[in-house]
């Protein structure tokens, strides 16, 4: 995959560059420290719902590394780091009692972060519900929505202002319909209609655990949410084809940015969903809720879609052409007609294909939608089978032209006018990578399994190059740095 785009752009001096990770993914000590189990425990000890039949119970270990990985991203001068907190690491019941241990931990790991400088970008929850909450109906029951806005506020009364952003929910769109809808991720639910409580709940969630953070911590918090949009093109422009691609970007894009940013649900969601739901769940006076100023929009990007009318991806859990792991529902809620169709060119290990432009044109769409809102892509990166090389070092050069053509795509938009605050590489170290285990690997620094040594990768070298000259250096120097 030969790097497309020119080298050399140069981005200011105030564009913040992290890297991020998520808490099952990294974390381990699965029983330690007085943790409750996540409904990513009890998914990944099901037989058949995680390849391999790998877990999170050990990961990255970043539980026992702390202090080894914020020296790492200080090695690679990191200046801001994006974590999530495991909700059933601070409350093991997702309500009452609060766990002290939990919370010492985190504390800990801001305070590393704070003194050697880097900003904590902090996300309350990236998909480890705790279980006793999803044993009470999970995201398909109101509830969750208070409990998580509760766990938030304590969240900023402990963290305080040490906390550069606050994210509230990382990806709901996985959380509902691939927890729900076609149930690849925890809980592993096949309930569509319970898929579409979820995205509402989600929604609200959001809005009352934004509310709490500033309540807490006055207006100069910095609150956030970060979304998966797709980038989905219509196969031709055929008006059924066409109809098919606004099908998805509803019920993908439509049912988060719209209530979040402008207070309503499209039009279109009703009559999409009408025979799985009459959307009675969103009660009198949520979308003013849901509907909280954000400082900041997260955008997870990896890849784009092509869709036509046709038949929605089902099947035995292999890879389908939309990127998820097939199922015998789809997540496609509402899209019972579209079909998702492979596309050319090349693709990371995911099976995703790689095309920088997509994020260009999400952030300028955005930018067009809503005029001055900040942003920052909070993910972005490629998984590889990588390996090790007879001198020691990984050298990833598919991933480095990977970050190099897709940072460039993120200066394009910010040429046109989007207003992009920071980039994010995912991930800062290979993980647990959901319902595919550890056999793909998106770090920049590798970790042996299961020793748990940590390798800067050739694409850690190159984007530790990055940060310290604000310059896109061509992919190939990779191999010489060290
Ligand atoms: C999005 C998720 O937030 C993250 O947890 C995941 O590992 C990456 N995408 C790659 O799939």
């Amino acid at each position: 995959m030969p790097t497309t785009r020119p080298s050399g752009r140069q981005f200011a001096a105030d564009f913040l560059w992290g890297s991020a990770t998520a808490s099952y993914q990294i974390e381990g000590a699965a029983t330690e420290g007085g943790r409750g189990p996540s409904i990513w425990d009890t998914f990944s000890a099901r037989p058949g719902a995680v390849l391999n039949g790998d877990t999170g119970a050990v990961a990255a270990d970043h539980y026992h590394r702390v202090a080894e990985d914020v020296a790492l991203m200080q090695r690679l001068g990191l200046q801001a780091y994006r974590l999530s907190i495991a909700w059933p690491r601070v409350q093991p019941d997702g309500s009452g009692a609060w766990n002290d241990e939990g919370i010492a931990f985190y504390v800990d790991l801001v305070d590393r972060l704070v003194e050697a400088g880097i900003a904590p970008v902090v996300t309350l929850y990236h998909w480890d519900l705790p279980q006793p909450l999803e044993d009470a109906g999970g995201w398909g029951n109101r509830e969750t929505a208070y409990r998580f806005a509760d766990y938030a506020r304590k969240m900023a009364e402990v963290l305080g202002d040490k906390v550069t952003v606050w994210t509230t929910l990382n990806e709901p769109w996985c959380s509902a319909y691939l927890g729900y809808a076609s149930g690849v991720h925890a809980p592993g639910r096949t309930e569509p209609a319970t898929a579409l409580a979820a995205v509402h709940h989600l929604n609200l969630a959001h809005g009352l655990a934004a509310r709490a953070v500033r309540e807490v911590l006055g207006d100069a918090a910095q609150v956030s949410i970060t979304l998966n949009l797709h980038v989905t093109r219509a196969a031709s422009d055929a008006p059924e084809d066409v109809a098919a691609k606004r099908e998805v970007d509803t019920v993908a894009n439509e049912v988060f940015l719209q209530p979040l940013l402008e207070g309503r649900y499209p039009e279109q969601v009703f009559a999409q969903t009408a025979h799985l739901t009459d959307w009675s769940f969103v009660q009198d006076g949520d979308l003013e809720l849901i509907r909280v100023p954000i400082d900041l929009l997260g955008v997870n990007y990896y890849s784009t879609g092509k869709v036509r009318r046709g038949t929605p991806p089902v099947g035995d859990g292999t890879p389908g052409p939309d990127g998820h792991r097939s199922s015998v529902v789809s997540p496609w809620v509402g899209c019972d007609d579209v079909e998702w169709l492979p596309l050319p060119g090349p693709h990371t290990a995911m099976g995703w294909n790689i095309e920088p432009e997509g994020l260009t044109e999400l952030l300028l769409d955005l930018h067009r939608r809503y005029p001055g809102l900040p942003m920052a892509v909070t993910e972005n990166g490629a998984a590889f089978y990588d390996e090790v090389s007879a001198d020691g070092r990984v050298h990833d050069l598919p991933r480095v032209e990977y970050l190099h053509d897709h940072i460039d795509a993120v200066g394009a938009a910010m040429d046109a006018g989007a207003d992009v605050r920071g980039y994010f590489v995912w991930s800062l170290m290979d993980n647990f990578e959901w319902a595919y285990g550890y056999d793909r690997r998106f770090g920049i620094i590798r970790v042996d399994y299961p020793t748990g040594e940590r390798t800067l990768k050739d694409s850690a070298l190159w984007y530790r190059d990055l940060v310290a000259t604000r310059t896109i250096a061509p992919a190939e120097t990779a191999a010489t740095l060290s």
